[in-house]
């Protein structure tokens, strides 16, 4: 039987539609542009004509904010569209549109903007709790035992965001083993100072000479830098990409970075600060890895900030205070009160394993009708269940195993973004889509036939 889109009974949200979405086009809008180019200098001029309360709040926040951004994957030219609210799985913007969401946060709003369980339980929390504490609480203990069950981990340890998950990971290891460089891959993102997006490490990372970067997808390239590079504390890698968007790691190669780290008594870090909602145990309990440790994030605080790293006992030991000589873990918020309560009843009462399979399958059903979509075109689809990247390539490359495959074709993929917003869908510029757990299938439909539209209007410009 064909998947459809899931809302539960437990997610049912009485106030997720604001009514039937409306294409946010004006009737002639569309002329037949010569180049790409062309067509996007006139999609810009309409977004600017439709934008013009966001362009006055873009303006006043540059006197505060440098370039009035505070969060770099938000800065859009010619500016961000600015949001007033968001209310199930739609967007509002201060310029009076409504969007249906496939940002969902970069994969940390599954629950979407009002889910009744989410808000009641924030609520009691406020009333009967109250912000954090300065201390410990019964809050934390629950999640944590949750989470392990879970993700089959013996411990866990709660942070602020998963940059953070990541960054005492890694300080894990290297306590852990008595070694220092990590191994990353070409195109990986652990956080924003863990980027490795153009192949080696961004300029604003940290520790900048203690990463080794190899090749994703390529077995052979990840064995040789992982066994053959000395003082290897930690392999840290994703099961999939998301920043690509999307680059989907062969199992294959999953497993030979895997055998690789422990060959060289380095500890395996698997990155699911995107891909634990994959599955009901995460993108590992598909693949078959057993990691030693795993990072966390995103939906599991409900939808408050978040992060978590957690595994062998052994390893996560050198954080135990009782231990005079352990590693110290501090954080103001790791503990907060408010993303203690949410996650826990958002991966007890609503993301149960029947659902994040079901929802995963609307995800694997709706990527599969894209592709279909983009047959014979420079439009190229990847990812796993519920997360989505949509890519516009020179070569129209359909399978795309490292970054460095990726030939974008940076107009025609502007020019996307932009007719998207037109057509009411909240997407990244970058093209990633995190599927809301509330969308109803209708949006789903509604997006394959805009795209399906638009592939047929810039027929001359998107074929092979
Ligand atoms: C795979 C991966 N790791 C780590 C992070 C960092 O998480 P945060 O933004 O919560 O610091 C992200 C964020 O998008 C991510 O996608």
């Amino acid at each position: 039987m064909a998947p459809s889109a899931i809302t539960p009974p437990a997610v049912d949200d009485p106030v997720v539609s604001l009514g039937k979405q409306q294409s946010l086009r004006v009737a002639d809008s569309h002329e037949s542009p010569a180049t790409a180019y062309d067509a996007v200098e006139a999609a810009k001029a309409r977004f600017v004509a439709r934008n013009q309360t966001s362009l006055k709040l873009h303006n006043e926040a540059a006197q505060s904010l440098p370039g009035g951004n505070t969060r770099s994957l938000l800065h859009n030219a010619p500016f961000p569209v600015y949001m007033e609210r968001g209310t199930g799985y739609q967007v509002i913007s201060e310029d009076g549109d409504t969007y249906t969401d496939l940002v969902g946060e970069l994969t940390a709003g599954l629950y979407g903007h009002s889910n009744p369980i989410i808000h009641a339980t924030l609520k009691s929390t406020l009333d009967n709790v109250g912000l954090s504490l300065g201390a410990t609480t019964k809050l934390e203990s629950q999640h944590a035992r949750l989470i392990c069950e879970r993700f089959q981990l013996d411990r866990i340890r709660f942070t602020n965001s998963g940059t953070e998950a990541n960054l005492h990971a890694i300080q894990a290891a290297r306590r852990f083993t008595g070694k220092r460089k990590v191994v990353v891959f070409t195109g990986g993102y652990h956080g924003a100072v863990f980027c490795f997006s153009s192949g080696k490490p961004a300029s604003n990372n940290i520790d900048l000479s203690d990463w080794v970067v190899a090749e994703y997808n390529n077995v052979e390239d990840a064995k040789s830098t992982i066994e053959s590079t000395s003082d290897v504390a930690a392999v840290l890698v994703e099961g999939m990409q998301g920043a690509g968007p999307c680059i989907v790691g062969t199992d294959e190669f999953l497993h030979a970075v895997q055998a690789s780290a422990k060959k060289a008594n380095a500890v395996f870090i698997l990155d699911e600060v995107m891909t634990s909602r994959l599955a009901p145990g995460g993108l590992q309990s598909v693949v078959g890895l057993k990691p030693d440790i795993t990072s966390f994030g995103k939906y599991l605080g409900g939808g408050i900030t978040f992060g978590a790293f957690g595994g062998r006992a052994d390893v996560m030991a050198v954080y135990d205070p009782r231990d005079g000589s352990a590693l110290a873990h501090s954080g103001t918020f790791n503990n907060n009160t408010l993303g203690m309560a949410a996650g826990f009843v958002g991966l007890s009462q609503i993301w149960t394993p029947e659902v994040a399979t079901s929802f995963n399958a609307v995800g694997d059903a709706l990527r599969k009708r894209l592709q279909g979509a983009a047959e014979g075109t420079k439009m190229t689809v990847t990812g796993r269940g519920s997360i989505i990247g949509i890519h516009f390539l020179q070569d129209g490359c359909k399978q795309l195993f490292d970054i460095k495959d990726r030939k974008d074709d940076p107009v025609l993929k502007e020019l996307f973004w932009l007719e998207m917003l037109e057509d009411g869908f909240w997407i990244t510029r970058r093209g990633s889509i995190a599927l809301i757990l509330s969308t109803p299938q209708s949006e789903m439909d509604r997006l394959v036939g805009g795209v399906e539209t638009f592939l047929k209007r810039y027929e001359r410009l998107v074929k092979l």
